[in-house]
């Protein structure tokens, strides 16, 4: 998306509310309401653009706080009979919300949450913000709910049926695959599964699918080709593109293709098909993975990129002055440390030429404190089993002490995103690891050492 892109939808929420807000400031109103948006919530792929703009307006109703004018912002899902819905592309939209988890909203509900947030009511519940358009089942049992609704925040929402469905049906997918004696079985199992797949994307039955048919006969489209292919690479280990998904003469050639490619063939995982399912679908990945090397953008290209991303948010006066610096450093000094950098991409020594620039000057020389200036959050997934607070906290220690002692033993599955291997070095950074505070920069020690070892850091005067 462009900086460009980004701002329509961004920039017209924010000015609109803006403007409008300005506008009737003088005439006290007894009610301002936004029409706002779930995408701002749960996010909304593709649409982060619109997300910030109604996200912007969820925060302006939240602190209008010396007003006399009660601020409410409604966000909801998709509203049904609206004109944006009113065409091909709007019926697809549909289509992909719904297998979000996006409950349509009728003319009468949506009437009915702005009467509450007009009346008095709102007020007295100083209720400034209302989410409209998902529920636990929703969710649930969304083919595609957004990676959001998975984590932590959500966990109210989701409640423990999260998922469970959808893992156990995966789960039997596996099994049926890495327990196949013969490539005949194999093939089966593929197209059993790819069927089953097939038929929750585009809501038919079992019945009206035909093996010999190509799966774009069942209106499967660019967009839902995506999705099957990230299930393939994601649940059952099997690179598979979206073109040769839409491409696929049938669903039998599609099964053989997917066959002779997967990992949970390639590997022998039949052995402990039970013990494999568990483990989830990248398991036994553990290759030696060489990573290519980390190229380095030409010079010119950087200048592009950085002139481009300053547009976003500089002025005029200060964008020609960003302009200018660009110019004066493409010519001068830009070159002379251009040519550094290209000097470490070629030092032996040297295994990525950004990682020590960027390790220093991001983190080792900042002073600042994390809070509030960096952001993080960690979250883990409910179990079927409710435990109490202590079981929990043991639970979670347990976990992390068998993933150490896997991380020690160069035991770990290896990472994917999609279907391309991640670079888990960060991990080695992960356990016994502390930060030695020196002037100007500070180091990180990792001590290699046995379990649970306790290190002791004197303080220096500094
Ligand atoms: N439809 C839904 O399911 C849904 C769901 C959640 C939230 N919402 C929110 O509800 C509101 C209305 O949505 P809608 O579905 O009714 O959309 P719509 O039919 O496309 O209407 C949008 C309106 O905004 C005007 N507009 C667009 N860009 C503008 C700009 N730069 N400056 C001034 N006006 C501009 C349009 O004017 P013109 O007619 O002149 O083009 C049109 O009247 C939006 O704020 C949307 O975020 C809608």
């Amino acid at each position: 998306m462009t900086a460009e892109d980004f701002n329509v939808p961004l920039l017209t929420k924010l000015y609109g509310t803006k403007y409008l807000s300005e506008a009737f400031a003088k005439l006290s109103l007894d009610f301002f309401v936004m029409l706002s948006s779930l995408s701002g919530i749960v996010g909304s792929r593709g649409q982060a653009n619109y997300a910030a703009g109604n996200t912007f307006q969820d925060a302006f109703a939240q602190n209008q706080r010396n007003s006399k004018t009660h601020f409410m912002a409604l966000d909801f899902g998709m509203i049904e009979g609206t004109t944006v819905y009113n065409n091909n592309e709007g019926q697809t939209r549909i289509q992909n919300l719904l297998r979000q988890g996006w409950i349509p909203i009728d003319l009468e509900k949506f009437l009915a949450v702005l009467d509450y947030a007009i009346s008095p009511n709102a007020r007295e519940d100083d209720c400034k913000q209302a989410v409209i358009g998902f529920d636990r089942m929703s969710l649930n049992e969304a083919e595609n709910a957004p990676p959001t609704t998975r984590s932590a925040m959500f966990f109210h929402v989701r409640g423990s049926l999260d998922g469970t469905m959808r893992t156990e049906t995966n789960n039997s997918h596996i099994h049926n695959i890495t327990s196949s004696k013969s490539p005949v079985e194999v093939h089966q199992a593929f197209i059993t599964a790819i069927v089953q797949r097939l038929c929750t994307l585009v809501a038919l039955d079992r019945e009206s699918i035909s093996l010999d048919s190509p799966l774009m006969s069942y209106g499967l489209d660019s967009l839902t080709a995506i999705e099957l292919k990230n299930w393939f690479a994601q649940d059952l280990n099997t690179a598979i593109q979206a073109s040769e998904i839409l491409d696929a003469p049938s669903i039998v050639a599609l099964a053989t293709k997917a066959a002779s490619r997967s990992k949970l063939v390639q590997t022998g995982s039949n052995e402990n098909p039970e013990q494999d399912s568990k483990r989830g679908p990248n398991h036994n990945m553990n290759t030696g993975l060489s990573l290519p090397q980390l190229p380095l953008p030409d010079l010119s290209g950087t200048l592009e990129l950085y002139y481009d991303r300053a547009r976003s948010f500089l002025s005029e006066d200060k964008l020609e002055h960003t302009g200018d610096a660009v110019r004066l450093f493409r010519e001068g000094i830009g070159l002379q440390l251009q040519q550094r950098l290209l000097e470490r991409t070629r030092d032996p020594e040297i295994d990525n030429w950004e990682y020590d620039l960027q390790v220093s000057s991001i983190y080792l020389k900042a002073r600042e404190p994390i809070y509030p200036y960096g952001i993080f959050y960690g979250s883990h997934q409910l179990t079927k089993i409710p435990h109490g607070q202590a079981e929990r906290a043991a639970v979670i220690s347990l976990a992390t002490l068998e993933f150490m002692q896997r991380l020690n033993d160069g035991g770990l599955d290896q990472d994917h995103l999609n279907e391309e291997p991640l670079c888990m070095d960060s991990l080695q950074w992960l356990f016994n690891t502390s930060r030695k505070p020196f002037i100007n920069i500070d180091k990180v020690i990792c001590l290699k050492s046995s379990l649970g070892k306790v290190a002791q850091m004197p303080l220096m005067k500094v």
